[in-house]
């Protein structure tokens, strides 16, 4: 998937902004404050219609005006081209049109342009709550297999179900028997689901770390959310007890994690923090690399405040494995220097500067 020509209106100080990205390497430098991160907020809300810097949509609409809105053209791996339009008002209705039809769900609208950030808020995924990995992980799964999204659904609704009944002050066993099962079979599903991802994401995740860092003794695992040896069906049931006096579910898909150690340690607690980044750019690259090699989709890298994040041979070796994907990407930072990188002489790379809002190309190679 490519950007193509993409408008943006009404989101924070961006002036109406119309342009036509390079289908590869996307640079925009511009001082703090001029608006560089909001245009990547702009690709963002285009994807998934919502803000990566904020749960509201509120703060990201431009003051005075009454709704952001993104238009774009989107080439598509078969050729074709989509035209995806996304707004929301001050009331946070969405409008979604593709190909001049309205979309109701946002995983439709996700599917067809897989985005992935690498910012300062990203380094969570290691040091971050389960929840931020399982969302990682999720990400993977949902983009490669389209039954996820089903199962997906099932194992929430189950859960909540299952959760409303554990708070009631008598148990009707005949109601959680039913729930239980229904429970079981989603969350069977989504591990499996998720075991399969994992297992296909590790060696990429190894080879894409060690283009970046030697860190041979670095593991990534997953945790299913309940004991390996048994069922979920009988952890459950032990577990009902403690599930009532507690009033959720314990062990399910809802616990699961990704385990990254060094040795026995975590990962978080023996790596730099410089160390620790470039983890996670490998975990969020070899995502790409998957999503190209299985389903034959590239996705688009939005990278900002590169500068500011990684030092200049870190960061060198970042560009490189973003070149190597042959996937859109858009990188910020404050000096054009920071962007500076021996890019392939035939790899057509655009340069923008951003100012007050303003976004004008600056240069291009192709
Ligand atoms: N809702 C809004 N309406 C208008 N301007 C806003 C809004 N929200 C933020 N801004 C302004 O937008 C500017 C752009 O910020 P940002 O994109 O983060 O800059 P950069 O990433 O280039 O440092 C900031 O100066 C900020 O004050
Ligand atoms: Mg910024």
């Amino acid at each position: 998937m490519t950007i193509r020509h993409i408008s943006v209106t009404g989101i924070r100080n961006l002036v109406p902004v119309a342009l036509d990205p390079s289908p590869r390497i996307n640079l925009l430098h511009g001082c703090n404050g001029s608006g560089k991160t909001s245009f990547l907020e702009a690709i963002h809300f285009l994807a998934l219609a919502r803000s990566f810097r904020s749960t509201r949509i509120q703060p990201m609409i431009q003051q005075e005006q009454d709704q952001a809105l993104v238009f774009a053209r989107i080439a598509t791996p078969h050729g074709d081209e989509l035209a995806i339009g996304v707004s929301r008002n001050r009331q946070a209705e969405a409008q979604i049109r593709v190909n001049g039809e309205s979309i109701r769900s946002m995983a439709e609208l996700a599917r067809n342009l897989p985005l992935q950030l690498i910012n300062p808020e990203s380094f969570r995924l290691l040091e971050g709550s389960p929840k931020v990995r399982r969302q990682f992980l999720d990400w993977g799964v949902f983009h490669v297999e389209h039954s996820f999204m089903h199962w997906w659904q099932r194992f929430q609704n189950s859960l909540k179900q299952r959760n409303s009944l554990l708070r009631h002050a008598i148990i009707d066993d005949q109601s959680m028997h039913v729930w239980d099962l229904e429970f079981c079979t989603a969350s069977e599903r989504v591990d499996q689901l998720r075991q399969d991802y994992i297992r296909r994401l590790k060696p990429v995740f190894t080879q894409t770390l060690s283009k970046l860092i030697q860190l041979p003794d670095l593991s990534l695992s997953y945790y299913r959310g309940w004991d390996r040896e048994k069922s979920l069906a009988d952890v459950l049931s032990s577990s009902r007890q403690r599930d009532r006096q507690l009033g959720h579910t314990q062990p399910g898909p809802q616990r699961a994690d990704l385990r990254l150690r060094v040795g026995q340690q975590n990962a978080v607690e023996v790596l730099s923090r410089g160390q620790q980044k470039l983890v996670v750019c490998a975990l969020k690259i070899a995502q790409g690399h998957l999503l190209a090699d299985s389903m034959q989709q590239r996705c688009i890298y939005l990278v900002d405040d590169l500068g500011a994040e990684l030092d200049p041979a870190y960061r060198k070796a970042l560009c490189r494995l973003l070149e190597q994907l042959e996937c859109q990407v858009f990188i910020t930072g404050t000096e054009p220097g920071s962007l500076n990188y021996d890019w392939h002489k035939e790899t057509p790379v655009s340069m923008f500067h951003v100012e007050h809002g303003h976004i004008k190309k600056s240069g291009v190679t192709e």
